[in-house]
């Protein structure tokens, strides 16, 4: 079976990533700014402050989305822009920034689907614990609710947060993003909690301001194991593996965040410091956390195989590797789809997918990334494969439309269909965006040809 016709083929950015303008039209400071200025947090000091300057070149990034056929643009508000302070009085610049863009998407036929928090908190809010303090989710709701009333009747699908596992690993675990902190594992469990609770009340606030039906979902990110061997048993092996939580890296699992929001328990088969918390957790904050979806969003870039017997196989020298170093595995854009459905019975959205490689410009002034088409051919070849055998796959979004600022990897990683000239800020289409809007055109039947 073909995709479905009204499957969304897309691109996707982020605000921080690609807008710049950190200071313009009364924009507040995010986690981002101030932990771009810490020493040695970013490759070779590198920041957002330009980044594609998106915030002045929108209209070129929709022309470009529009020349590759693309029927939807994911992106992000950054928070701050809209509500310098975190809550409290609205930037109405900020607002108007969004206005033009969804205006000038509106206008070409793409579906705008808007992230609400792509990790750039309000400084303001930081000062005040972050998602350390439970406060912060009530300023989120007011956050989600200033969006839904101002784009009522023109944004109708919503993002609440962005891998909430990344943001809380890599800011509150690790250090290597912002806010740059080492917590203890209690706070990251409260850190964890108060981002579950924060994405329920934005739920709530989303369909409550909305005056007509608005699709709400989340982008979640983990590792997922795919079968060696395409039997039922190790099948089962790797579903199994893919949403069991091993108390090292347990984090950077789909699990706790899906559970949580759709099936209103974090799982139940955890280590035990998260069994522990999740037993204090009262009836009242899973009535928040726990709301109805449209869509489970999940960012997919590899997978991990593993045999009939659970045990990790090792990936041979020889498979191709991302400038990343992540290792590239198709299979795991039909399993991964299809483990999420079974558990979460909600249709997937592919929110992220793609490769950095080392692009660059060859003589003739095109930018030839055959790595990227061959990875896109053999990604989406497997994608087909499990709306084939009956995943609901609503769409899928290609990470990313542009290349971009690559958080603590700063301009090193290019992610882009486009490539980005930085110092000119030219956009040059890559081959990759030729081919990826020839699949997007023919609803998947180039893969094929
Ligand atoms: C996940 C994140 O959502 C995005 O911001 C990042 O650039 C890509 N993956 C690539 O690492």
């Amino acid at each position: 079976m073909p995709f479905p016709n009204n499957f969304v083929w897309g691109a996707a950015s982020s605000a921080y990533q690609i807008e710049g303008a950190f200071d313009a039209d009364g924009k507040g400071r995010s986690i981002w700014d101030d932990f771009c200025e810490l020493p040695g947090a970013i490759r070779d000091g590198q920041d957002g402050r330009v980044a594609c300057d998106a915030y002045h070149r929108f209209s070129e990034d929709v022309r470009l989305l529009k020349e590759m056929n693309l029927s939807a643009y994911r992106f992000s508000v950054s928070w701050p822009r809209i509500l310098p302070a975190g809550t409290g009085s609205v930037n109405e610049k900020g607002l108007a920034y969004y206005d033009s863009l969804v205006d000038l998407l509106l206008e070409n036929g793409i579906t705008p689907y808007m992230t609400l928090y792509h990790w750039d908190l309000p400084s303001a809010l930081q000062k005040k614990g972050g998602w350390l303090n439970r406060a912060v989710c009530e300023a989120f709701a007011e956050y989600a609710s200033v969006i839904a009333k101002h784009f009522d009747g023109k944004v109708r699908h919503y993002i609440t947060l962005n891998e909430p596992q990344c943001a809380l690993s890599l800011g509150y675990e690790l250090g290597t993003h912002a806010p740059g902190l080492k917590l203890p594992v209690e706070d990251q469990l409260q850190c964890m909690h108060n981002m579950m609770l924060a994405h329920g009340l934005a739920v709530k606030a989303l369909r409550k301001e909305s005056s007509c039906p608005v699709k709400v979902g989340i982008a979640s990110t983990g590792t997922l194991y795919y079968p060696v061997t395409d039997t039922p048993e190790n099948r089962q092996t790797a579903y199994e593996a893919s949403f069991s939580l091993k108390p090292d890296g347990w984090f950077f699992s789909h699990c706790w965040c899906l559970d949580a929001v759709v099936l209103g328990h974090y799982p139940e088969a955890s280590p035990d410091f998260l069994r522990k918390f999740s037993n204090g957790v009262p009836e009242s904050d899973w009535n928040i956390i726990c709301q109805p979806l449209d869509f489970v969003g999940a960012n997919i870039y590899h997978g991990t195989p593993i045999d009939v017997h659970g045990n990790v196989v090792l990936l041979p020298k020889s498979l191709p590797r991302t400038a990343t170093d992540w290792p590239i595995t198709p299979e795991i854009l039909r399993y991964g789809p299809r483990w999420l459905y079974e558990r979460y019975g909600l249709p997937v959205i592919i929110t992220e997918n793609g490769i950095s490689c080392k692009d660059t410009m060859h003589s003739d002034g095109q930018v030839h990334d055959a790595d990227r088409v061959e990875f896109l051919r053999r990604y989406l070849k497997e994608l087909e494969k499990t709306v084939d055998e009956g995943t609901a796959v609503e769409g899928y979004f290609h990470w990313s439309l542009t290349d971009n600022f690559e958080w603590e990897y700063g301009y090193t990683q290019r992610f882009g269909l486009v490539y980005i000239d930085y110092p000119t800020q030219r956009r040059i289409p890559k081959d990759s965006s030729v081919w990826y809007g020839r699949a997007a055109e023919s609803n998947g039947k180039h893969l094929h040809q």
